[in-house]
This record gives structure tokens, sequence and C-alpha cells, in this order.
């Protein structure tokens, strides 16, 4: 059944530290299990009918962490995009990342760019991965380019609205329809602030490595039976 399935739904895949700190276990497998996850939620959320979902796989603050986690995570996502590349590719989906380039290592760029390479053609869905993200920082970097393409004739003044705004960010988006986070933390944490202007939220005390395909339906059928209205007035 695929009616009323969100369009765009965004992951905020938060709790791998706690999730492995509650097994006795170092953070760094909490991360690992959590990418085995999202693996299996991308193909899942594609499958049920999603065409975008977008994942929070690293802050632009998550670089305040330790240099042993931030170079755990960093070769955890060379590993994956070079291993699950085929993967994706089997299931017809196309992996797209959003976030800046600087500072990442060259090694991590140009495993994004053989996963993003390989995957393009990809029809079925999107997998957008946001690597070294943040959602102030894309608004600041979408307004630097605007002002460009303004000063060189490229683009009137009077032509930026709220959609061709889309244009000018990391990637040209639907807006979100579902945004999820786990963990029970009830904040955004700098996600996805242009895109989630009418989204859905979906909280769940669940850890992210936990947060499996069942979890993910359980979000599916309360978006369901939410009533969105835009500013209108609506009654379902
Ligand atoms: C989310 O899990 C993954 C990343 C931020 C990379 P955390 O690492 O934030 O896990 P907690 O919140 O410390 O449990
Ligand atoms: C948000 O989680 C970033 C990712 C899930 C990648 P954090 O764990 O970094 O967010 P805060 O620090 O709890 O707000
Ligand atoms: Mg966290």
């Amino acid at each position: 059944m695929k009616e009323n399935i969100p369009n765009h739904v965004a992951i905020i895949m938060d709790g791998n530290g706690r999730w492995a700190t509650k097994r006795g276990k170092k953070r760094t497998a909490g991360h690992l299990e959590g990418s085995k996850t999202m693996e299996k939620l991308a193909i899942h959320a594609i499958k049920r009918g999603v065409k975008v979902l977008s994942v929070y796989a690293f802050s632009t603050d998550n670089f305040k962490r330790s240099e042993e986690e931030v170079n755990y995570l960093m070769n955890l996502f060379i590993k994956m995009f070079k291993s699950k590349m085929k993967i994706f590719d089997k299931e017809g989906i196309r992996v797209i990342f959003s976030g800046r380039k600087h500072p990442l290592r060259d090694d991590v760029i140009d495993a994004m760019e053989y996963i993003s390479s390989n995957t393009k053609n990809n029809k079925n869905g999107i997998l957008n991965i946001c690597l070294n993200y943040g959602g102030q920082e894309e608004i600041v970097d979408a307004s630097k380019r605007i002002i460009n393409d303004v000063s060189n004739g490229i683009l009137s003044i009077d032509d930026l609205n709220k959609d061709s705004f889309y244009k000018y960010l990391y990637q040209d988006l639907d807006p979100i329809d579902l945004l999820i986070r786990t963990s029970g933390e009830y904040r955004v944490s700098n996600f996805m602030l242009y895109q989630m202007s009418y989204a859905e939220f979906y909280f769940t005390d669940t850890l992210f490595p936990d947060f499996l395909e069942s979890e993910f339906d359980k979000a599916i059928d309360s978006f369901q039976k939410r009533n969105r209205k835009f500013g209108n007035v609506i009654t379902k």
C-alpha cells in the first residue's frame, strides 16, 4: 500500500553512543551498528515508496568530538561508501550528499564521489547523506551563491523566492514531509532548517541502532494519521 507515503523523510540518527555505552562497549561500536541500521532503512524506505530519505550522518559541530571518534566515523564512511555501492545500486538508489567539503579528508571526499557517481542514474529513490552538514551553514552558503549569481547577472533579485531558493541549497530536493529523531532528544540540532518548514515531527526514545524497519513503519503510520494544514483551515 503506497498511499499517503511521505515523499521526503529525514532522520536525525541519534543515540549511537548511548546504545554502545549501555552494552559496555565503546561509543564507536554504536556507530558501526548505526551504519548497518542506516543501510537497512534506506532500502526499506525506498521500497515503501519514499522518494527521498535524508539522513544526518555527521554535523559540522560533530568535529568537536574526540579525534578518535571523528577518525573512526570518517573511516567508517569510507568503508561504507566503497562496500555498499553495489547494494544501493542494485536497489536503484541514487546516493547524494549534502554538506561542506571543507575540512573533510580527501579520502572521504573520494569515497563520497565514488558512490555518488556510480549510482547517479538510479531512479527508485534518493538517499541524501548529510555529512559535515549544518542547516545554518547551508543557508549562509546558499546566500553567498545567490549574491554571486546576482552580481554576475545570472540571477535577477525579482526571481528569488522561497521556491527558487531551493536551487541554491546543497541539493535541490522537495521539502521534508516527515522528520524523525531517535533517542528521546527533542531538538533539531541544526538539521535541514530551510527544508523542514512544514515537516511533521516524529520523536521516539528508541536509540538509532535499534530503529529498524518496524520502528520506521510506526513513524509512517503516525504520519498517515496527521492532519496537515499548511496554514489553511482544513478538517479531515
Ligand atoms: C548519532 O549518535 C551519530 C552521530 C552524531 C555521528 P551519537 O554519537 O550522537 O550518540 P549519543 O547521542 O552520544 O548517544
Ligand atoms: C545530531 O546529533 C547530529 C547527527 C545525528 C549526525 P548530535 O548528537 O550531534 O546532536 P546534539 O549535540 O545532541 O544536539
Ligand atoms: Mg547524539
